[in-house]
């Protein structure tokens, strides 16, 4: 069958690095059923036939306006879809998005009418906010990990940064690789624009944010990145309930040597 893919090699692997996180999430158990999901933006190699492509769907309304995002393309994960299925057969189990000039409707293009997954309104107001930003990230990832979904059923975590340092001392690759650390973003409606403007108003300090009792909500410059610091986090999650199942509270590392941390990786907080 004919694809989108066909003779775009920068296209096609970054629909298989997409493919490989999937595989990672299932792997990881953070992907039940249709759990989780993905999309990145590939304005940037998207080409002149594909721009003159043939919508295959009828517009679609986002149910929110994104200013910055007329005319751009995604590649989304389907609603309903899981991520053990996209992680063998991406095509299938998601699809290319034109953003219409209307910038608040969509036309899906490629390969086959698949519906975007039915966060897109939170997914779409991050790449909204990180385009008008001027930021580089190309990729956001919401997925279900269960230490750090756990974490949030406590609300004495739910302070803000009481995660974040209770995380970043864990392991010091926790706080060189999650420098911005870990918002939080009391409880709403899964799929809403409520969500969507909850998580984008913590994009400005953090570039991973917890959906109380729901998800975890990553950005990055790439797909590989975005799942590598949301990994990050779930490890310091499991030595902090490891240390406790073995009937201790941990230690941590010290403020001390975590501010030396910062100076030595020259981190942004
Ligand atoms: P979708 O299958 O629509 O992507 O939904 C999965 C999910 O995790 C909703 O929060
Ligand atoms: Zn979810």
């Amino acid at each position: 069958m004919k694809s989108i893919l066909d003779n775009r090699p920068v296209l096609a692997k970054q629909v298989a690095d997409v493919a490989e996180v999937a595989g990672y999430l299932w792997q990881k158990g953070w992907a039940e059923r249709n759990g989780g999901n993905i999309t990145i933006n590939i304005t940037d190699v998207i080409d002149d036939e594909i721009r003159n492509m043939k919508p295959i769907s009828e517009p679609v309304s986002i149910g929110t306006t994104l200013p910055h995002l007329k005319g751009c393309y995604f590649f989304c994960k389907g609603t309903n879809k899981r991520m053990r299925d996209l992680a063998r057969w991406p095509m299938e189990n998601g699809s290319v998005i034109r953003i219409l000039d209307d910038c608040s409707s969509y036309v899906m293009i490629a390969d086959n009418p698949v519906k975007p997954t039915s966060e897109l309104p939170s997914h779409l107001s991050m790449h909204n906010y990180l385009i008008g930003s001027g930021s580089s990230y190309k990729a956001a990832l919401h997925t279900h990990p269960i230490d750090l979904i756990a974490m949030t059923h406590n609300p004495a975590y739910l302070e803000k940064d009481k995660l974040t340092y209770l995380l970043w001392s864990m392991i010091p690759e926790t706080r060189a690789f999650c420098p911005r650390g870990l918002g939080i973003i009391p409880y709403k409606m899964p799929s809403s624009v409520e969500l969507a403007e909850a998580t984008v108003k913590e994009l400005a300090d953090y570039d991973v944010v917890m959906w109380e009792k729901h998800g975890v909500c990553a950005v990055g410059e790439n797909i590989m990145e975005a799942f590598d610091m949301v990994d990050t986090l779930s490890k310091s999650a499991q030595i902090y309930l490891t240390a406790k199942g073995m009937g201790f509270e941990p230690t941590g590392t010290s403020m001390e040597d975590m501010q030396a941390l910062k100076e030595a990786f020259n981190l942004p907080k």
